[in-house]
């Protein structure tokens, strides 16, 4: 299988490619990265003289680019995103162009795909689409409740919003243009290669420099957090045996809940820090949702998916990664991401 995916250099995709090209001798991957400060050709070093794979810098906002990338493509994983909510509350403009806009593009190239053969694409074919989207469609869910498919998008963030907004555009696209697509909501993914700005890698980084760890609100959210290798074998199982036109909810379904302080103390016990480097702040992410939670049972009866690591291995292992690999994060670290830190926290 020929593979386009999206945001490839990012965190899940980056892990995504590697898992595929391990798992299947015979697949072959596009990457089509548009490079943003999340992207980072790093991610991928040790396959980028794979011969199944290529790279292909470019924008998924830009239609015609797209078109060239993805000429004899079995099958298109939309990855590509802006994922940060702290930034779509400073500016969301980025977030609708690229979210929004750049998805309604890989809608119109994967209809060029399809039959009858399209003059400017050549042959069409039974090509399949993924839509990555995510549990924060749903929003905040009080316990014990679940949110689950069919339930109505109540996104807080102009992040989650502009999310649940592309998700609607394929969801349209199914239906009236027939469009082969699949959808996939997956709660908070952590492991190798996630930019450190978001919760787990910031504070893993943080906790080994001695510096202080940004706890928000008090740090009583509840998180579903799964392992980034659990997140990529999901979507590939829906890539592969995911029935056309439907969505599927991936969780980790931890039991008990964790909330983000503990998951901080973990962190810290882990690497033998002090619990007086946390830092409580408040008010930074205004409208913060206080629980997600998602039923994937729908994924777990029809494609045979679980989870394969439990939050205690995934946290070992994944501390463990940063501790050995901080020219990664260090480098990462000392780029644009600073002036953005700098602007978000303060000195
Ligand atoms: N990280 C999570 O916990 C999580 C959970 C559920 C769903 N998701 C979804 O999974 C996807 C990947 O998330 P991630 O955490 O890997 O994100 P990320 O920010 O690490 O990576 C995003 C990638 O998309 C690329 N990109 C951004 N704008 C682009 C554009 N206009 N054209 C082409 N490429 C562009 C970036 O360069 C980057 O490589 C996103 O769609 C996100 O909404 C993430």
């Amino acid at each position: 299988m020929k593979i386009l995916v999206t945001g490839g250099a990012g965190f899940i995709g980056s892990n995504f490619i590697r898992y595929i090209l391990k798992k299947y001798p015979d697949d072959s991957v596009v990457n089509f990265d548009k490079l943003t400060y999340a992207g980072n050709l790093e991610n991928l070093k040790d396959i980028e003289n794979d011969k199944r794979y290529q790279f292909i810098q470019g924008d998924v906002c830009d239609y015609d680019g797209l078109c060239r990338a993805a000429e004899g493509v079995d099958a298109i994983i939309h990855f590509a995103a802006e994922s940060h909510v702290d930034r779509s509350i400073h500016s969301s403009h980025e977030f609708l162009q690229t979210n929004v806009f750049g998805t309604q593009n890989v809608i119109d190239v994967v209809r060029e795909l399809l039959p009858p053969p399209s003059p400017l694409l050549g042959k069409g074919g039974g090509v399949r689409f993924v839509h990555v989207s995510t549990d924060e469609v749903y929003g905040d869910i009080e316990s014990p409740k679940k949110s689950k498919n069919g339930d109505a998008f109540k996104p807080s963030s102009p992040y989650s919003a502009s999310k649940a907004a592309s998700e609607v555009m394929v969801l349209a696209a199914i239906r009236t243009h027939g469009v082969p697509a699949m959808i996939t909501r997956c709660t908070n993914n952590y492991g190798p290669f996630q930019f450190p700005e978001k919760l787990v890698p910031l504070f893993i980084s943080n906790a080994i420099e001695g510096q202080p760890l940004p706890l928000y609100d008090g740090g009583a959210q509840i998180r579903d957090w799964l392992y980034v290798e659990d997140h990529c074998r999901a979507v590939d199982l829906v890539l592969r045996q995911g029935k056309v036109g439907e969505a599927y909810d991936i969780a980790a379904e931890n039991e008990p809940e964790v909330i983000n302080r503990q998951i901080t103390e973990i962190i810290l016990t882990t690497l033998g820090k002090n619990k007086d480097l946390v830092e409580e702040v408040a008010g930074l992410r205004p409208g913060h949702d206080q629980r997600y939670a998602v039923d994937s049972s729908k994924i777990r009866k029809e494609l045979g998916w679980k989870p394969q690591v439990s939050l205690e291995e995934g946290l070992k292992q994944t501390i463990k990664w940063y501790q050995d690999n901080q020219d990664w994060w260090r480098r990462v670290k000392s780029g644009e991401y600073r002036q953005y830190y700098q602007s978000h926290y303060g000195n």
